[in-house]
């Protein structure tokens, strides 16, 4: 038999490709991504809001009954596997069942009566990819726990709205509508069951199914056929008991008080089953995201909590998504984050310059250069590349004299300065 080296299985190898649905996020996308998650965190923070990390891997459990047993994400869509332990864990696909699991889990609501958290992540979802449709991708999220009223969700809204607004998306409606709680869902329910029956055989496979287990879930099917047939359905709102309208108008009234456009949409009813009374989406109206044109989703869902074992506690959030939201918006401009490149001819001059660049470094500044060395003219080209403000050139007469050449790289002007002035010399210029 022929000696194989490991290289050559590597060379027999298929390409090693991502993941299909997923995707890298590289160094030049990454300031706007870093931009986006300030922004989202310097709106929180005004809006009183702390920061939750949870694992991104939880008990299959959690997601199957926290999500619902009916829904597309559970029956189709999660990433689930048996450990080495036995143990069933699932690659969360959305943030509010763990931040609601962390809520119980550390006995949250016996030390606060409200709680606010906003989360960042990946979250996973097998979906079928397409435009703005991914496998891994990742979420803004808020969760307000332990407030029953209309306050929380117009807060939660107008957040919402603020961020979009300082990130840059102008584009956008925000729709909005309540899908009751309680006895309101029990006489909706009933009155889409009655409406849908006579229909029942025309409606998709998916459809047929979810009028069994969960009616409500007809009226958001994209199935042409299902879509024509829903939007002949009764209005959910006629079916309010009066708390559940109340909340409503109250929340109407709030969002109207605040300024803020919202259009109700009575077929809105969203793909996961803990939602009660308000829920709302943020759609880019710009068309530059096709059918995937959701980007954010959110909800009260005043039975989580207690479903998953804790203690009967409303609550209410949203998640945006970031790949999306960056979809939705204008071109970024990149910036260059270099103040100096440090360029330094004469190879025997390249620890002399090595130092140079590391005081410069700890004095603050954001230095590079370009360890392979090269010709004068080289090295400035790369200067030049590299966006920096300042190029720094160290010759080896100015070694001699312990100054630098300091280039300024916009207006081309050139100067002397004596090493140990550099660092303040590069700050004062803005
Ligand atoms: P969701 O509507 O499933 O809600 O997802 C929220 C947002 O995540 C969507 O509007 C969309 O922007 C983004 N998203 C969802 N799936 C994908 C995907 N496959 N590819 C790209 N982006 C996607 C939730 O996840 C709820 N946990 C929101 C919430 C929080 N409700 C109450 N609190």
């Amino acid at each position: 038999m022929a000696w194989r080296t490991p290289y050559d299985s590597v060379r027999h190898m298929q390409k090693l490709q991502v993941v299909k649905g997923m995707h890298d996020v590289l160094p030049q996308e990454m300031p706007q991504w870093l931009q986006i998650e300030a922004a989202y965190r310097d709106v929180a923070t005004r809006f009183g809001f702390g920061e939750i990390r949870t694992p991104v891997v939880e008990s299959t459990d959690l997601f199957a009954r926290g999500v619902g047993e009916t829904t597309d994400i559970v029956q189709k869509e999660m990433y689930t596997f048996v450990d080495k332990g036995d143990k069933r864990l699932t690659m969360r696909p959305e943030g509010t069942a763990s931040a609601a699991r962390a809520y119980i889990q550390h006995g949250i609501g016996g030390q606060e009566p409200i709680s606010k958290w906003i989360y960042a992540g990946p979250m996973f979802r097998r979906e079928r990819p397409a435009k703005g449709r991914y496998r891994q991708f990742y979420q803004l999220g808020a969760e307000i726990f332990g407030a029953p009223g209309p306050y929380a969700d117009a807060e939660l809204i107008d957040m919402l709205v603020q961020f979009l607004a300082a990130v840059g998306v102008d584009n956008v409606a925000v729709e909005l509508n309540s899908i009751g709680s309680g006895e309101s869902r029990a006489r909706y329910r009933q009155a889409l069951i009655d409406y849908f029956e006579p229909h029942a055989s025309k409606l998709s496979e998916d459809s047929q199914r979810r009028l069994r287990t969960n009616p409500l879930r007809v009226l958001d099917s994209k199935v042409p056929i299902d879509k024509e047939i829903a939007a002949g359905a009764p209005g959910v709102l006629t079916h309010l008991q009066p708390e559940d309208r109340a909340h409503f108008e109250t929340l109407r009234e709030l969002l109207e008080a605040f300024g803020l456009a919202v259009s109700i949409n009575e077929g809105l009813v969203r793909g996961l089953d803990y939602y009660t009374r308000t829920v709302f989406e943020v759609k880019d109206k710009s068309g530059k995201l096709g059918a995937q044109d959701t980007i954010c989703g959110g909800g009260r869902y005043d039975g989580l909590v207690e479903l998953l074992g804790g203690s009967s506690v409303p609550a209410v959030g949203f998640a945006i998504g970031v790949e999306r939201l960056l979809m939705s918006l204008p071109p970024f401009e990149l910036a260059s984050t270099l103040d100096v490149f440090l360029v330094v001819p004469q190879a025997a001059l390249r620890n002399e310059g090595a130092k140079i660049a590391r005081a410069l470094r700890q004095s603050g500044l954001r230095v590079d250069a370009d360890y392979r060395g090269g010709s004068m003219k080289s090295q400035m080209r790369r200067a030049d590349k590299s966006g920096a403000r300042f190029a720094v050139i160290l010759g080896e007469d100015e070694h001699a004299r312990g100054v630098v050449q300091l280039r300024n790289l916009k207006s081309k002007d050139t100067k002397e300065l004596p090493v140990r002035d550099l660092a303040q010399y590069v700050e004062s210029v803005a």
